[in-house]
């Protein structure tokens, strides 16, 4: 019995003595991850992006472990290795900026179960650029003390951990554009203006700005300014992205920050302009946006590689997007690569680092929009490695 209890005492001694060696938090300021670091990322020292092999864009933060673009799934993309942290740009009834991606608000947060909000339920006949649901609480109509209150949830329930459901609420544009300027080595940011047409139609934002105005001021509140790549940009990196080309041009007449494009399913069309996606593909179209300061394009991955959902899930033969893109000197991010077995086509064999292969080695595109920042991370160390063999056998802890 008493030597029992000692050794349950050395046990103990041991444990908190391991912790401390290797630096695990023991009160996290939100619950732990495992492993909460990746045991590879350490802060680059200098100016700079860490690196400028083929960006790790964390979409919508680490919302693979986190309920999506709250703090901790940003911070924790952070700390796993991000280049970019990624989120979409909303507005309150109020005018302010928040990070959601959805306007209706009951898949991604606990409003359908909170009576007070109940009167607020209501049908919107033709929306504009939406997902698709128009009887629901939508953002428009919430202050941002009222939108406060709520508690997000994960997106994806039977495939990803809920256990952090009703925890965390959505979080200011401004408080995102911190969580960025904070981290330990200079980690960008890719804001989309999301549902441009649908909110400058609902929100009134102060001194009759556009919401495209209101996002770039913001940017430029924070010292965010310059062209790709100079060196105001490589201090403050950031990519304004939009689905919409009107939004693009109202940025540009703010800014000249770099912008990127992004495109729905090529059949479908833009809210704005009402053009198809793949009338905007083409050469022509290409060479215009590279004339109005759009330096990247923004594909769904199955665009540039597509399989066949109906009758089977293999590769099929890429397009020529990628070369025609470049020849503009445009880059190219596709989204959303995703670790999670459903979303991976048969013949990766259920292995992520074959689709980030592929799409690096054989399509040549110069980002991935993640939902997985580490298996990016640790994918990128093994094909464009930051640091030698010796940095990481020196940096490495093991949780
Ligand atoms: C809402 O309430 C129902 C029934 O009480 C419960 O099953 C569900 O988990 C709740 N949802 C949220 C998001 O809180
Ligand atoms: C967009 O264009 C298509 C094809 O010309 C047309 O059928 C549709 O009504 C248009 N939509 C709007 C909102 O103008
Ligand atoms: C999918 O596969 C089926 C059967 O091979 C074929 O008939 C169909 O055309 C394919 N669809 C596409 C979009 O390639």
């Amino acid at each position: 019995m008493g030597a029992l209890r000692v050794s349950v005492v050395a046990c103990l001694l041991l444990a908190s003595t391991l912790t401390s060696a290797l630096n695990i938090p023991t009160s996290p300021k939100y619950p732990p991850v495992v492993p909460r670091q990746s045991p590879f990322v350490k802060p680059i020292v200098g100016a700079g992006l860490q690196s400028e092999r083929p960006y790790n864009v964390a979409h919508r933060g680490a919302c693979n472990i986190y309920p999506e673009e709250t703090e901790p799934s940003y911070l924790a993309a952070i700390d796993l290795g991000a280049d970019f942290i990624e989120g979409d740009v909303e507005a309150t009834k109020d005018g302010v900026l928040v990070m959601c991606h959805d306007i209706e608000l009951s898949l991604l947060t606990d409003v359908a179960n909170r009576t007070e909000f109940a009167s607020k339920r209501k049908t919107y006949n033709n929306i504009v650029g939406g997902d698709g649901v128009n009887t629901g609480w939508f953002i428009v109509d919430f202050t941002f003390e009222e939108l406060s209150t709520l508690r997000v949830k994960q997106r994806f329930p039977t495939t990803r951990d809920k256990s952090f459901d009703g925890q965390f609420p959505i979080i200011t544009f401004e408080k995102y554009i911190q969580i960025a300027l904070a981290a330990p080595r200079i980690v960008g940011i890719y804001p989309e203006i999301k549902s441009p047409v649908f909110i400058n139609q609902y929100v009134q934002f102060p001194g009759g700005k556009s919401f495209e105005q209101a996002v770039v001021e913001m940017l430029q509140k924070y010292g965010y300014q310059g062209k790709y790549k100079s060196a105001d940009w490589y201090a403050k990196p950031v990519f304004i992205q939009a689905f919409a080309p009107t939004s693009l041009q109202r940025a540009a007449q703010y800014t000249d920050l770099p912008l990127v494009f992004l495109y729905d399913s090529f059949t479908a069309r833009t809210q704005d302009t009402n053009q198809t996606f793949a009338s905007l593909a083409t050469d022509e179209s290409m060479a215009m946006f590279a004339s109005m300061g759009v330096v990247g394009l923004g594909p769904a991955k199955g665009s540039l590689m597509p399989v066949n959902t109906t009758t089977n899930y293999y590769v099929g033969a890429p397009i020529d997007f990628v070369t025609r893109a470049h020849k503009y000197n445009m880059e190219v991010h596709p989204y959303t690569f995703r670790a999670d077995s459903n979303f991976l086509a048969y013949d990766l064999h259920g292995d992520f680092l074959n689709e980030l292969l592929y799409f690096d080695k054989v399509i040549g595109v110069d980002g991935y929009f993640t939902d997985h920042t580490e298996n990016a991370y640790k994918y990128l160390e093994w094909t464009h490695p930051i640091y030698t063999r010796q940095d990481i056998v020196s940096n490495l802890r093991f949780p």
